[in-house]
């Protein structure tokens, strides 16, 4: 029996759901702000033109981030599913796009938790500042005992430990299922994260040098504007960031009520989401600022903004010079674990509830079985002497090509080759106030993944060029953590389609409200 003919012959409410919409919006907000917002954004802001990436920014979020989430939303709404079964819904030949977005999903999830465990230990270590005087050497040297060699397994002791607590407290939280579990933790860390991070920019706010850090942060360097990386880099935060066209989002809202405004619940998550973005970089940029001036220079001067330099390495440095700093150390690493937690969990939610529909595994089981497989690959992978190598070059193979990949085959398929787009539109207008007008079509079906090609096809001449960070094009790094990861992916995805799906698993009834087109 084919998982369609499944879906509309079974009863519904087998499967979980969440509360409510504030349930709801909790944990899409949880899973939104994440490492994106606090380490990600700040970094990616500064080396894009500072106060200009600001534009591009905001354009990416209105043109492209808010059509996709309510395309997400849209499918996970109507179709009931996790990602294969959505995509199966649509048409039995698209199974594979939603195991791809599983397999993206898993990837990134095996490496964000080993951040999550390092953010961890830094909220102990700014107690005492432990990283001394040498901040950078402690990092990679003490810390992350990096090796140059292409792999090790030799582990670090002191991210393997972290690492096994954060994967048993997600792990007991999946098996709780979505609303006893991911609800019930994202209620009480997401105020929790807020506060704590308000705390934060607050007292930024009052460091000396502070205004110097936020003029750096708001000032257009307008000739930014002309250069596309600017544009491209923009497009990829506002995916990553608000958890959108790999997976998350659509199986978030599969477990929404039937009656659900989900359009005006989307506009509040992606809000949500970009206003904790730009509050992340102004107490970022302040405290730069701060750093700045006990240096006498200007924040343009400051080396080590980006990537995991600036949230292990310059924060740190800031912290140790900062009176009260070791309060503000352990707030701010505190901050970065919880906002990753939450974020963790939304990622594997996308793998069990894949696992739960095709193999018919109930949350507990699918929670064990996937919990497992994904700890163990983090902990081999990345908790090891070459860690930071390999999780460097997944993590950009992965953003670049997988989950744009994924982004436009899923604008594609709506628009071109099943297509929905209008009835998707519809879906979500029957269930809410606020309407999405029909240029929505063609931004989803049309200029998105237009966009986007551009922008893989750039991503993949630069790497086949130049590699990537001091990777050669033919370099064993890139060919295994690079193109392999893209290859497991694809080849993960393959081997999930073709498996069979389990009989008689009972699915929830496709969503159609009275007189809504198919
Ligand atoms: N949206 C999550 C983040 O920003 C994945 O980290």
């Amino acid at each position: 029996m084919s998982a369609t003919s499944q879906g509309t012959d079974s009863h519904r409410g087998i499967r979980d759901s969440w509360t409510g919409q504030y349930g709801f919006l909790m944990a899409a907000i949880g899973s939104a702000v994440g490492l994106g917002n606090i380490w990600r954004f700040p970094g990616v802001a500064y080396s894009n033109g500072g106060g200009a990436f600001i534009l591009p920014y905001l354009i990416a979020l209105l043109f492209a981030g808010i059509p996709i989430l309510m395309l997400d939303y849209a499918l996970g709404h109507k179709y009931r599913g996790s990602a294969p079964l959505t995509f199966r819904r649509l048409n039995e030949k698209f199974e594979f796009l939603g195991w791809w977005q599983v397999l993206v999903s898993f990837i990134i999830l095996v490496y964000y938790a080993v951040i999550i465990a390092w953010a961890a230990m830094y909220a102990i270590y700014s107690v005492n500042m432990a990283w001394g005087e040498s901040p950078l050497d402690f990092f990679v040297g003490d810390f992350l005992q990096a090796s140059g060699e292409l792999i090790s397994f030799t582990p670090v002791w002191h991210i393997l430990i972290p690492l096994v607590f954060i994967w048993i407290f997600v792990l007991v939280v999946l098996g709780r299922g979505v609303s006893r579990g991911v609800e019930a933790a994202n209620k009480v860390f997401l105020p929790l994260l807020v506060l704590l991070f308000l705390i934060l920019v607050i007292r930024a706010l009052f460091l000396p040098g502070a205004i110097d850090g936020l003029n750096e942060f708001f000032t257009p360097e307008w000739d930014a504007l002309f250069d596309g990386t600017v544009w491209l880099a923009a497009m990829s935060q506002i995916f990553f960031s608000m958890s959108i066209a790999f997976g998350i989002m659509l199986t978030y809202a599969s477990y929404l009520p039937k009656k659900t405004n989900l359009t005006g619940t989307g506009l509040v998550a992606g809000f949500a989401n970009s206003s904790f973005e730009i509050l992340a970089g102004i107490g970022v940029f302040a405290t730069l600022g701060f750093m700045a001036h006990q240096q006498s220079v200007t924040v343009d001067e400051l080396e080590g903004l980006t990537g995991p330099i600036l949230s292990f390495v310059t924060f740190p440095k800031i912290i140790s010079m900062m009176p009260g700093g070791a309060l503000f150390g352990v707030i701010f690493f505190t901050s970065l674990t919880l906002a990753g937690i939450t974020s963790l969990l939304s990622l594997l939610q996308v793998v069990s509830s894949g696992f739960q529909d095709k193999f018919g595994l109930n949350p507990r089981r699918a929670a064990v079985t996937v919990g497992s497989v994904s700890a163990v690959v983090s902990v081999v992978l990345f908790s090891t002497t070459t860690g930071l190598n390999t999780l460097d070059i997944v993590d950009s193979f992965i953003n670049n090509l997988g989950v744009v990949s994924s982004a436009i085959v899923m604008t594609l398929l709506a628009y071109f080759a099943v297509p929905k787009i209008r009835a998707l539109r519809n879906h979500l207008n029957m269930s809410s106030p606020i309407q999405v007008p029909r240029a929505w079509d063609y931004i989803v079906g049309l200029i998105v993944p237009a966009v986007l090609a551009i922008m893989m096809f750039q991503a993949i001449v630069d790497y086949l060029t130049e590699g990537y960070g001091d990777w050669a094009p033919g370099s064993a790094n890139i060919l295994i953590f690079g193109w392999g990861t893209i290859a497991i992916a694809a080849i993960g995805a393959l081997i999930f389609t073709f498996l069979p799906w389990k009989p008689n698993v009972s699915q929830e009834k496709i969503i159609r409200y009275k007189g809504e087109e198919d």
